[in-house]
């Protein structure tokens, strides 16, 4: 047995530089934690992008009755990738299923990047990319927002002769902004075609709402792999269960590198079943919708400068990174889990996920206390 001296000083032998850097992911607070610290009868959890309708009924039933299979192993998300291509209107050979877009994106990142490369996209980019792409130990590369909306202008100018992947989320997670058709065409028109570009549509059901947000199958491009999840709309965040599309040769490729057993079984079975059940998937499109428009109006009144969302959620920047701390704390001892964005980046940010009407209102409460008790807050003011 080695002393924990020794393994610290072996860790630092063995482990790389850029693994070694890498902060342990920490997940949003669990609510009865909170409710015992702090002696409270209720806290609710607006802190991880997750559906407040829960599962759908049927997706959970699907899921059930394939658990008699667990003994076997599943097919590699083969009846999904059928399924959604008919959906789609796509061949199969475009589609892949994974353990969450994660776990494709974490499929992309081995797959394609040398060590020689560089990633390139926008600062507090998605944390979860942010850590696959540090893990690999390449060049990573940001530029600044422009008014909490990628600059693709400045994005198309830091290109180099050693960027080999571009990483856009649109909506973008943390600020919720979108960009356009046109505006991603003119992007796309200044990329090598050496470049690949990840297009993580995430939020894609919940974002359809707006007239202007593109739909990525409407414009297709060999060097651009679009990635979606049932984690936010279909709501099944824990099943581990996305999927992605692209050219075929992009697509065989990945299904080299994936594990084979990816998705599992129940996780395929839940997806399948959640397609079947639209009406939920609606009802969850319509919560969100009218929660983001109550947090937009809402927000406005409380003096807060907050960009417009067409996720699940609502990044609010605040004066600095004691005032974003400060509201954080003052917000938990009031039973309401939200986001700080330390880690992602922006410490002068929060980010609160869309809730139940009965939640968002808690939230809005809870907020307009911690203004009044914080006067001296000096928050972002409306223009
Ligand atoms: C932009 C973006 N991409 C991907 C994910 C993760 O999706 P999944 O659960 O499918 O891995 C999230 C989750 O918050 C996200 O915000």
């Amino acid at each position: 047995m080695s002393t924990h001296n020794t393994s610290s000083r072996s860790s630092e032998i063995l482990v790389p530089p850029h693994i070694l850097a890498l902060r342990t992911y920490e997940p949003g607070l669990n609510p009865d934690e909170i409710r015992r610290q702090f002696g409270l009868d209720k806290v609710i959890k607006l802190a991880s992008n997750e559906n407040p309708l829960g599962v759908s009924p049927l997706a959970l039933e699907r899921a059930q009755e394939s658990l008699v299979n667990m003994s076997r192993y599943p097919a590699g998300g083969l009846l999904l990738r059928r399924r959604l291509a008919e959906l789609f209107g796509v061949q199969v050979e475009n589609v892949i299923a994974g353990a969450g877009s994660e776990g494709i994106m974490a499929n992309i990142v081995r797959t394609f990047l040398c060590d020689d490369d560089e990633v390139l996209t926008t600062e507090g980019a998605f944390l979860g990319f942010q850590v696959l792409a540090r893990s690999r130990g390449v060049a990573y590369r940001t530029v600044p927002y422009k008014d909490w909306h990628y600059d693709l202008e400045a994005l198309a100018d830091a290109i180099s002769p050693r960027t080999k992947l571009i990483y856009l989320a649109n909506p973008n997670n943390p600020t919720g902004s979108f960009f356009t058709r046109q505006a991603f065409e003119r992007f796309h028109g200044r990329v090598p075609e050496r470049v690949l570009i990840i297009l993580d549509e995430a939020y894609y059901e919940l974002a359809m709402v707006e007239q202007s947000y593109p739909d990525s199958l409407h414009y297709r491009f060999d060097n651009v792999i679009t990635l979606r999840t049932f984690s936010k709309a279909y709501g099944l965040a824990s099943a581990r269960i996305g999927y992605g599309f692209a050219h075929e040769d992009l697509i065989t490729v990945l299904l080299k590198v994936k594990l084979p057993f990816e998705p599992s079984g129940p996780a395929e079975a839940a997806a399948l079943g959640a397609l079947e059940d639209r009406d939920f998937m609606l009802r969850s499109v319509a919560n969100n919708s009218k929660g983001l428009a109550y947090f937009a109006s809402s927000l406005r009144e409380l003096g807060f400068n907050v960009p417009p969302s067409a996720a699940n959620f609502v990044m609010i920047p605040l004066a600095n990174d004691s005032d974003a701390e400060q509201v954080f704390q003052s917000l938990l001892q009031r039973g309401v889990i939200v986001r700080p964005l330390v880690a992602t980046g922006l410490p002068a940010c929060l980010r609160v996920s869309v809730g139940t009407p009965e939640e968002n209102e808690c939230f809005i409460r809870a907020l307009q206390e911690v203004r009044q008790e914080m006067e001296s807050l000096s928050y972002a003011s409306v223009d």
